[in-house]
């Protein structure tokens, strides 16, 4: 069987997150699995701030370090995810020495050494940084109101690229985000790209998450958007792709739940396996995204899914502890799903 790296060998690079425990050597299959499969990583946690820099004056490069190696090692596209983020960032990136909001200068500061340390460090082995992660506002399409708007001001994001780019000049810069398939949201990346680009700064690509539903977003919705970036000259990404099967109870209380699946169901509905029906609903949705991915190859560069098998997912985890979901191609037993034929005859 051809693997995914070689079914779309001619399109994009395809990929997957690596957790701790493959990166440690605890999770052997998994390594395997990502060595026949993929020509692309990302690190799930481990180079997120409140990872690779816990303390002031303390980094945490082992298991970056051991990330960074494996990609050099297997000659993959190796991903870095990422420098500013409004979560998984310690409390005292945005705080002086006596608890105080931190001011502007003193923020600036720590985040120029944060990315020149981080960057710096793996420079021309990282290919490509995730500067900037989800800093739009779901609804609005403003500015997301974090402490780096509120400390820095609206320069935030081109401070970041800024001194990443400095710190390698060579790696690819992006921009990445959830639901950009909502107009709202498409509309404040294209606003806030359009701000970094008038400013001089070489934006590489839109990095779209992809932690998609069964039946939504439209296939249309997401390709309206690929379109609508790729306007920009910048590429478009798939960053963290996975499709949940279950419904979500953080988004509509509950009410997704009772629809489709009646009044008395709990969330956890599938704790014994995946029924039949769901399975070829989940690999058409996969066939579909993948015959997309493929029609707009030009403009895309990679797909990454985020995690190697079902197992892995964090959405077994979010929005609430004690899912069992089946969001990825390979099953708890590192075996290929039919969902994976699907996608590898889309190419
Ligand atoms: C998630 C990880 O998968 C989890 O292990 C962690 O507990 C929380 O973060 N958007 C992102 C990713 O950009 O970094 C997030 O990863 C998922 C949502």
């Amino acid at each position: 069987d051809l693997s995914l790296k070689e079914a779309f060998k001619k399109d994009f690079y395809v990929g997957a997150a690596l957790n701790n425990r493959q990166i440690s050597g605890q999770d052997a299959n998994s390594i395997a699995l990502v060595k026949q499969q993929f020509n692309t990583i990302s690190p799930e946690n481990l180079l997120k701030w409140e990872a690779v820099h816990p303390q002031p004056d303390k980094y945490n490069f082992k298991p970056a370090d051991d990330y960074v190696a494996f990609g050099q090692a297997n000659k993959m596209f190796t991903i870095g995810h990422t420098l500013m983020w409004h979560q998984q960032t310690p409390k005292w990136v945005f705080e002086d020495a006596d608890g105080k909001p931190a001011s502007r200068e003193m923020l600036l500061k720590r985040l120029e050494e944060h990315i020149n340390t981080v960057v710096g460090r793996y420079k021309g082995k990282i290919a490509g940084w995730d500067v900037l992660n989800e800093a739009i506002d779901d609804q609005l399409g403003d500015l997301r109101k974090t402490k780096w708007l509120e400390i820095l001001g609206e320069d935030f994001a081109a401070k970041a690229f800024e001194y990443a780019h400095k710190a390698d000049p060579k790696a690819e810069l992006y921009y990445n985000d959830y639901s950009l398939y909502r107009p709202e949201k498409r509309a404040g990346v294209i606003k806030l790209v359009k701000s970094l680009q008038a400013k001089g700064i070489k934006v590489a690509a839109i990095g779209m998450q992809g932690h998609y539903g069964l039946t939504k977003p439209s296939i249309e919705q997401v390709e309206a958007s690929i379109v609508a970036f790729s306007q920009l000259g910048v590429h478009v990404n798939f960053t963290e792709l996975d499709i949940d099967v279950l419904p979500n109870p953080s988004r509509r209380q509950g009410a997704d739940i009772a629809e489709t699946f009646g009044a008395d169901a709990k969330y956890n509905v599938y704790t014994t396996g995946l029924p039949d029906s769901v399975q070829q609903q989940l690999t058409k949705r996969y066939a579909d995204l993948f015959a997309l991915f493929h029609k707009h190859r030009d403009v895309i560069d990679r797909i990454t899914l985020w995690g190697v098998t079902d197992a892995d997912s964090w959405l077994n985890n979010w929005p609430i502890r004690g899912r069992t979901s089946y969001p990825l191609l390979f099953d708890r037993k590192y075996q290929p799903k039919p969902a994976f034929q699907a996608v590898v005859q889309a190419a």
